[in-house]
């Protein structure tokens, strides 16, 4: 009996697929279990469309991990582009000397990640990385590093796997592309 998955039908096409992003999933972890041998890291998820890469990610982790949450928001879409994010819930942990990665599901304009990386930055943690399953550099409004990236992703509306439209499709087990007829009403 085939699985039955909410929304699917609204969905124009699967760009990237459980299976690659389960066998990608595993080879940051692996890369970053490598690169952190010996050390303790705290992955900093960023609500609410981390969370469903972060838990995967940190169970295929060979190394000692903690895990936190940022809640960040732009004062509504529309003033993204100004910049302007703030803290709607804060780290519970002191990240100080601390081995710290931001976990994020995707790169847009790179403005949210900015203000992460400066605002945990002045933290002093011991090391600073980032993480993100997706990268749509074409919507980039200002430079970002990404340490660990999964995939680059087309300037598209892709949802599932964490990454919703209007809160829904976070639960599809892969990232597809929104049909236009959803999102435009
Ligand atoms: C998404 C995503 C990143 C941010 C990236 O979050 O999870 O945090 O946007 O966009 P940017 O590079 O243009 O700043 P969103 O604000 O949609 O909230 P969500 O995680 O709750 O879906």
């Amino acid at each position: 009996m085939s699985k039955r998955i909410p929304w699917e039908s609204d969905i124009l096409e699967v760009l990237i697929t459980e299976e690659q992003i389960r066998a990608k999933t595993a080879e940051m972890a692996h890369q970053i279990s490598q690169d952190y041998q010996g050390k303790e890291v705290i992955l900093v998820g960023v609500m609410v469309g981390a969370v469903v890469f972060l838990a995967d990610l940190l169970r295929a982790m060979e190394i000692p991990v903690i895990v936190d949450f940022v809640a960040i928001s732009s004062y509504g879409k529309d003033t993204r582009s100004s910049g302007v994010v703030r803290i709607l819930k804060d780290l519970d942990l002191n990240i100080e000397s601390k081995h710290v990665i931001i976990v994020e599901d995707i790169v847009d304009t790179g403005l949210t990640l900015k203000y992460l990386v400066d605002n945990l930055s002045a933290r002093s943690p011991a090391t600073l990385r980032v993480c993100a399953l997706l990268d749509k550099p074409s919507r980039r409004k200002i430079p970002v590093t990404i340490h660990y990236l999964g995939f680059t992703v087309p300037d598209k509306f892709v949802v599932g796997y964490g990454l919703d439209f209007d809160q829904r499709y976070r639960n599809l087990p892969f990232v597809g592309v929104l049909r236009p007829e959803i999102y435009a009403g």
